[in-house]
């Protein structure tokens, strides 16, 4: 009988479980290789950096971790620049590579941890951009049948934190390459009101600046994972009919949202955990950080089911004073 493999240094809460076994992919053939072998009848998890997965309990199977390395540039015109990123480049360190060589776009999408393949799954977003907005294609290798598949844009089905990857075709697909178009020295995107203000003395704004103002505020914001295990943001910021706020206004004027269309609007979720009188508590290790209550921690030795428990908590609350059901954005395992 095999040793079990620790995963606590491999998902961002710091959770302490384990897996049957761990095969580190350096090449995409690694892939190919697994999937023909009997160990693939057993089940397995592809894991980037694990920055957005709660373990809820030891994993019985096999974790792929996602180690390929490369950058290529596809092809250029004199405005845009189509590159191409294998899955396992840290995501940091690949917007950083392109605001090196000034192809603009992915400043907004500073220091969010994780790997380049990782990224379409949940469509990353902050800071007024969504990486939808970048992606031209995405490469994968299929699980069932080891063929090499290519999906356009339009066929990733993205959408707030969501994508094709993480609904229909959820587990059938091994992200290989991402695909991005940029502009070369284009004009970046600062329509987010954190990043307007903060930028409001500089009078030609370049990418690098909003890169910088990003990172800053992230650093202010966002609890350091390495200090208290975190995942980002738990939940997803709940879009609800307009209607339906106005009518929560009338009862909690000081309620905000952001309107999506006509119909619509998104919710703080963040305003509505610290409503609900959660913000700061604390149930077994796990807690709800005191200053940004969207994301819930691990104080040391908090289990997955400890941070999940407490997820449920905070939803039926949330619900019972808002009737408003909060998603989780986590990947539950
Ligand atoms: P993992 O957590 O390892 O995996 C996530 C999911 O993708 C899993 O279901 C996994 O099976 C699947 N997966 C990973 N790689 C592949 C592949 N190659 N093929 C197929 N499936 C794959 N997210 C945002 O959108 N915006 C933010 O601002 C943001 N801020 C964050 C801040 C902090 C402090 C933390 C800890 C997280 C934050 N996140 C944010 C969430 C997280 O960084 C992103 O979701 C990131 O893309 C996850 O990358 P990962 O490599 O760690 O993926
Ligand atoms: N908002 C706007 N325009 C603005 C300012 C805010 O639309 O100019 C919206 C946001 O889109 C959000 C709400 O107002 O719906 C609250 O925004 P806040 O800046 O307080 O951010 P947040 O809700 O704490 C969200 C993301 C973060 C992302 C930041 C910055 C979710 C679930 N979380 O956090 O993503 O970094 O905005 O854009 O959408 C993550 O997904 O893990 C994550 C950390």
């Amino acid at each position: 009988m095999r040793d079990k493999k620790s995963l606590k240094s491999l998902n961002t809460f710091g959770v302490d479980v384990s897996a049957t076994d761990i095969i580190y992919i350096y090449h995409d053939d690694d892939i190919i290789k697994f999937l023909s072998s009997p160990e693939k009848e057993s089940s397995f998890y592809v894991l980037g950096d694990g920055s957005n997965v709660l373990f809820t309990k030891d994993y019985d199977g096999v974790i792929l971790k996602m180690e390929t390395k490369g950058i290529e540039i596809v092809s250029q015109t004199e405005e845009k620049i189509f590159v191409k990123a294998k899955a396992g480049e840290d995501w940091d360190e690949f917007v950083r590579y392109c605001l090196v060589h000034n192809y603009c776009g992915l400043e907004n999408l500073a220091l969010i941890p994780g790997k380049v393949g990782s990224s379409p799954i949940q469509n990353i977003g902050a800071y007024g951009q969504e990486v939808r907005n970048f992606i031209t294609k995405v490469y994968a290798i299929s699980v069932s049948n080891r063929s090499l598949c290519t999906f356009e844009n339009k066929d990733c089905q993205f959408g707030y934190r969501t994508s094709i990857f993480k609904q229909a075709c959820k587990g059938q697909y091994i992200i290989t390459d991402v695909e991005f178009m940029l502009t070369i020295d284009g004009t970046p995107d600062i329509t987010y009101d954190e990043i307007k203000n903060r930028l409001s003395m500089i009078d030609s704004v370049k990418a690098q600046d909003v890169y910088n103002a990003v990172s800053y505020i992230r650093s202010i914001k966002l609890p350091d994972w390495r200090v208290s295990g975190n995942a980002g943001s738990f939940f997803k910021n709940p879009i609800i009919p307009v209607s339906h706020f106005t009518e929560l206004k009338k009862k909690y004027p000081n309620l905000k949202a952001y309107s999506i269309g006509v119909d619509e609007c998104k919710m703080s979720a963040a305003q509505l955990i610290e409503f609900s009188g959660w913000k700061g508590k604390k149930f077994r290790d796990a807690g709800v950080h005191p200053a940004q209550p969207l994301v819930l921690v691990n104080y040391g030795n908090a289990t997955g089911k400890d941070i999940l428990d407490l997820a449920t908590y905070i939803q039926n609350d949330v619900y019972n004073l808002f009737q408003v059901q909060l998603e989780i954005e986590v990947n539950i395992i």
